[in-house]
């Protein structure tokens, strides 16, 4: 068989799915204004940076987290800027950890402005270490802040969004959702449950008229690593040059301003060498494993240790 055959039977396939997948993520866009937005993790990063775009496209803003000193500052830079048909942000104290009472939390959050039409989880909390001496507690708290949390919220939401006629919730998962590398295990494994789990809700609730996007970025300029817990517990505490040299905020707050706009469905942020990592971890796993033994080894020294 020809090299030319061999393309035209892998080829023409690939390119159809390609097609199709642009017709059928193909929808008309919604006008944000007046829009009741939840954000979490509004205090910084990523969840600052949605909190200006939202707000400036004309959203009343909820701006949870879990410190009300610096939830203020955000809000009264944001403020400042006296743009016109605005409405100033309201803050909601959230600690994901205490996911149990999420109950508490959403319905204070619902008596800030009646209801809400759009929810970002965009909290997260990153990870550095290696498997072999990272205690369960670290597991734990990934999963809680990533996992638990996240999905303790969606379900709280969820019913008043089927009440009112419909929504949007928005996931903030990671390129590590959709691969695993080394010496992130909590963080990878936290991000792949957190893909699964808004999966299955986007098909769940796509009678009801809501709208569900997992938005999967690859590194972008924040204090992330600086706020990872290691292994011991630990907070990292360093600047890596990865994250250092990664997208702006603003940029991807406005990708997800777009994707709620549009109402996209799932959306990779990242440079092509990430995401042709993705293809080759979905069509030859067994040289994606290759390259990731490889990494372990070459990083070990610089990527699992915290100290
Ligand atoms: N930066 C990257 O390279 C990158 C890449 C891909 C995906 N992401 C994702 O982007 C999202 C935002 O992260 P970021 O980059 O903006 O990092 P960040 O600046 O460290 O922000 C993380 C946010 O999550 C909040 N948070 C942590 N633990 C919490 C808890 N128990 N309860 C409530 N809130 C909690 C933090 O609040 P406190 O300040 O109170 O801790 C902070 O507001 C995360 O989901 C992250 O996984 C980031
Ligand atoms: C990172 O943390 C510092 C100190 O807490 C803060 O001043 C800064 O605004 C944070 N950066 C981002 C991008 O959130």
């Amino acid at each position: 068989m020809s090299w030319h055959s061999v393309f035209s039977i892998i080829g023409c396939p690939l390119g159809l799915l390609y097609i199709f997948n642009i017709v059928l993520s193909h929808k008309r866009r919604k006008d944000l204004k007046g829009k009741i937005v939840l954000i979490t993790g509004a205090n910084s990063g990523l969840g600052k940076a949605c909190v200006a775009t939202f707000h400036q496209a004309g959203c009343r803003v909820i701006m949870a987290g879990r410190n009300h000193e610096e939830l203020n500052k955000v809000r009264e830079e944001v403020i400042k800027k006296q743009l016109p048909d605005t409405f100033s942000p309201e803050i909601l104290i959230m600690d994901l950890m205490d996911y149990k009472n999420m109950q508490e939390y959403v319905s204070k959050g619902l008596k800030i402005f009646g209801q809400i039409d759009i929810l970002i989880n965009n909290a997260g909390v990153s990870y550095r270490g290696e498997i072999s001496d990272t205690q369960i507690c670290v597991d734990e708290k990934v999963m809680a802040v990533n996992y638990f949390g996240q999905i303790a919220l969606v379900k709280e939401v969820l019913p008043h969004m089927k009440q009112q006629g419909g929504g949007s919730i928005v996931g903030v998962s990671s390129v590590q959702g959709k691969i695993a590398i080394p010496y992130r295990s909590a963080y990878a494994a936290s991000k792949h449950a957190f893909q699964a789990f808004f999966d299955t809700l986007r098909a769940e609730v796509s009678s009801d008229n809501i709208h569900v996007c997992v938005v999967s970025p690859g590194y972008i300029q924040t204090n992330l690593s600086q706020n990872a817990v290691c292994g011991d517990g630990s907070t990292y505490n360093k600047m890596d040059s990865t994250t250092a040299t990664g997208m702006e905020p603003g940029l991807v707050a406005q990708r997800i301003r777009q994707a709620v706009e549009f109402r996209e469905n799932d959306i990779v942020l990242a440079p092509f060498l990430h995401k042709l990592v993705m293809c080759i971890r979905t069509l030859c796993p067994s040289i994606f494993f290759l390259i990731m033994c490889y990494r372990a080894k070459s990083g070990k020294k610089q990527h699992s240790k915290c100290k």
